[in-house]
């Protein structure tokens, strides 16, 4: 039986896909291996209590937000009949269409927030070689935060949950824009990218401050270069994982950067 989406879109290849989405294109690869370790994370926490939606977000600008979102979309949407839905959040610099290769324009988030009448399946679009239906940012509104913060966008995820079992948003920068402070109230939990050796140890401590730590499932250092002890070189890892326990309170966190050594940038 087709999917609401279905009916409404019809079903589309991606063009080109960015070679970073592993998760997608090379799924029996070691890197999507390692989302695999991501997904199930998010797979247990599910199964633990009524989790769906899981926002992932970063303290600053290049983080690799997009490439973590879509992954773990999509290694979600590996189990044949799981509904997952990937919804770009980041209104200002939405990025999810152009990295999945959907080119062109359309409806997405900022329409379907702005126009009560049209439904959620209305602006989906399915991209069925990977399971995956996704909602693009399409625009950026002239006013993005209160377009964020209409309460439409609750409602919205809240039909989400309804039609899917596992919604994964990617969101704006944390600590530049206010945007993620709105989306936050919406989402069950959340995972903050810290790009490796590249994002300050004070942004990363900044973002800490800002997250609830109840809702922080983990960190995802992306591009540790840390080789992995038992395997050989020639497997890159793309990213390095620190996950929440016993509910992280946020001084917790702060000890388990600060013992990851060079991974954060400590300059300025
Ligand atoms: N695991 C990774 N290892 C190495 N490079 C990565 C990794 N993930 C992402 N990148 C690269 O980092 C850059 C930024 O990635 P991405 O667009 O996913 O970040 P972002 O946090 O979503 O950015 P923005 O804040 O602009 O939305 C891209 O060039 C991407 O290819
Ligand atoms: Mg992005």
């Amino acid at each position: 039986m087709s999917s609401p989406v279905d009916k409404v879109l019809p079903r589309r290849r991606p063009k080109e896909v960015d070679e970073r989405l592993v998760s997608l294109l090379a799924p029996s690869s070691f890197g999507a291996e390692q989302y695999r370790v991501l997904r199930h994370l998010i797979e247990q926490t599910h199964g633990a209590a009524d989790f769906k939606v899981v926002a992932v977000t970063s303290p600053a600008a290049a983080d690799g937000k997009t490439t973590t979102a879509i992954n773990l979309a999509g290694s979600l949407a590996q189990t044949p009949d799981a509904r997952v839905l990937l919804v770009d959040a980041d209104v200002r610099r939405g990025a999810v269409r152009n990295q999945i290769g959907l080119g062109g324009t359309g409806a997405g988030l900022v329409d379907a927030i702005l126009d009560a009448r049209l439904d959620l399946a209305e602006v989906v679009c399915h991209l069925s070689p990977f399971n995956l239906a996704v909602l693009t940012a399409d625009r950026c509104p002239s006013a993005p935060y209160e377009v964020l913060k209409s309460p439409r966008l609750g409602e919205l995820l809240a039909e989400a949950r309804r039609q899917y079992d596992y919604v994964v948003v990617d969101t704006p920068p944390l600590l530049p824009v206010p945007d993620f402070r709105v989306i936050a109230n919406l989402v069950d939990g959340f995972l903050m990218d810290v790009a490796a050796h590249k994002t300050a140890g004070r942004l990363v401590e900044g973002a800490l401050d800002i997250m609830d730590p109840a809702k922080t499932l983990g960190l995802v250092f992306n591009g540790d270069d840390r080789p992995l002890s038992g395997y050989s070189s020639s497997y890159s890892r793309p990213y390095a994982w620190e996950q929440s326990r016993d509910g992280n309170p946020a001084g917790r966190w702060r000890s388990t950067v600060r013992k990851l050594g060079d991974l954060v940038r400590r300059f300025s």
